[in-house]
């Protein structure tokens, strides 16, 4: 099993690259994350925003399978499947969805507004899809699995479960009328007992006992998680590596290749540190040339220069053993790009190092300029075809950082990737 993640705040391209590489592949699996995630891709001139569904989708020999990791938000899985049928693709023969997955509950949804609401200005910036509040019921023994919508007594632990977040929601002093997500979300569970409901452990590990290729595909990014990225600005899931053997049941031993994806700049959507964001017109413009707007939200992507720190942190808590550069392109026309490589901290002192927090320790990034590249990109075969200054910027990145960069994109299609 190789596994492909992102290694900065989510929206790397996850996508994109997924769908590029599958072909590689005979299976391709969710680990993690839910509704929250966004993952855009482009081809023959279409483009599509997939959330809960793998990217394998458009290729129609791979399996997908939505896995036990995932908290699944049946409403808009039914919405993404339906869409998916208008454009041809059905999904009866290779959508695969753990019993084990969580469920969100329309109450998630209520409890993840009113918690982000009590926060007031040190809110999160949740994507107020019921992640952290579903999760938080997982972990607290308190969650329904997929598994449960074919027990005789699913409905009286949905109307248990229901009851005590009406409680809780009391508590934030928080209500609104949900009877319309309530009968959404019980004809989205009726639908989808139409499709594969599996022991998805089971599932994965015959697969690789018979020989077949699974990709693992993360969502969000690794300065998201929860163990690991700027708590608490982070989402409740393990984006990082670890998270793909509990999120699918595949011991480590099963691991191949960790596949990091980042872009040739930074973006983080939602509140936290960020130690390299621009707010000014440089920062405007890599939002527009990159369409930085979230894929699930449509909210304005903060954007910064690449941070190394905070790159070379990522990769060595994924092992990853390539990088992928997405979006090199957005930086065709600056003549002078900025890289950080270390971190000013209070004291003066310099460090190349993740601070315990980033809230409590502000850095200052301490920069190395590069020549632009100032042409387009287009045609190119192989990376020997990237212009010099991009190489050069290149190598810098993995000289730092230690792991090769073996694939390079340039816009948002399908076709535009350079691969070593
Ligand atoms: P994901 O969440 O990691 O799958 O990434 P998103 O889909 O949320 O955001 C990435 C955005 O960048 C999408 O709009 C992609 O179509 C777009 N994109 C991906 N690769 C490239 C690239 O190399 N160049 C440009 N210009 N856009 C890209
Ligand atoms: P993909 O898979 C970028 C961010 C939110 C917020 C924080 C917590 O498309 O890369 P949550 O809804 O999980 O409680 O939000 O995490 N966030 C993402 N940012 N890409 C994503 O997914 C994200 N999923 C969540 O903006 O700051
Ligand atoms: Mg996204």
């Amino acid at each position: 099993m190789d596994i492909l993640l992102g290694l900065q705040w989510g929206d790397e391209g996850k996508g994109k690259i997924v769908d590029v590489i599958a072909p590689a592949y005979q299976v391709v699996a969710r680990f993690q994350g839910g509704p929250n995630a966004g993952h855009t891709l482009h081809f023959d001139g279409i483009k599509h925003v997939l959330h809960q569904i793998p990217s394998g989708v458009f290729r129609p020999e791979i399996k997908n399978l939505i896995g036990n990791g995932v908290v699944l938000d049946l409403v808009t899985l039914q919405k993404e499947i339906t869409a998916l049928a208008q454009l041809g693709v059905d999904l009866h023969h290779n959508l695969f969805v753990s019993n084990k997955a969580s469920l969100i509950l329309p109450t998630h949804r209520l409890l993840d507004a009113a918690q982000e609401q009590a926060k007031g200005e040190a809110k999160i910036g949740s994507t107020l899809r019921g992640i952290g509040p579903a999760y938080t019921d997982k972990v607290g023994r308190n969650g329904l699995r997929i598994g449960d919508i074919l027990l005789p007594d699913f409905k009286a632990k949905y109307e248990n479960l229901k009851a005590k977040h009406l409680q809780w929601l009391q508590f934030y002093q928080f209500s609104q009328d949900f009877s319309e997500q309530e009968a959404q979300f019980f004809a989205a569970i009726e639908f989808i007992k139409g499709y594969q409901l599996v022991d998805s452990e089971y599932f994965i590990n015959q697969e690789i006992s018979q020989g077949r290729r699974v990709l693992a595909e993360g969502a969000q990014g690794s300065l998201l998680d929860v163990d690991f990225g700027s708590y608490p600005y982070v989402t409740s899931s393990n984006t990082t590596v670890a998270g793909a053997c509990t999120g699918l049941g595949v011991a480590p031993r099963h691991v191949g290749e960790v596949l990091g994806i980042f872009k040739a700049y930074c973006t983080r959507v939602g509140s936290g540190p960020f130690p390299t964001e621009l707010h000014d017109e440089v920062g405007e413009r890599i939002r527009q040339q990159g369409h930085e707007f979230g894929a699930t939200t449509g909210r304005p992507r903060r954007t910064g220069w690449l941070d190394l720190p905070a790159l070379k942190y990522a990769a060595m808590l994924n092992g990853a053993t390539q990088l992928l550069m997405m979006k090199a392109d957005v930086l065709n026309d600056f003549a002078e790009l900025k890289v950080c490589t270390h971190y000013r901290l209070p004291n003066g002192t310099l460090t190349d190092q993740m601070p315990y927090c980033l809230l409590s320790t502000p850095v200052e990034p301490v920069y190395r300029t590069f020549q632009g590249w100032n042409c387009p990109l287009a045609n190119l075969e192989t990376l020997a075809d990237l212009p010099p200054a991009l190489a050069e910027y290149i190598a810098f990145i993995e000289q730092t950082v230690g792991v090769p960069v073996t694939l390079v994109s340039y816009s948002p299609d399908r076709q535009h990737t350079v691969r070593r």
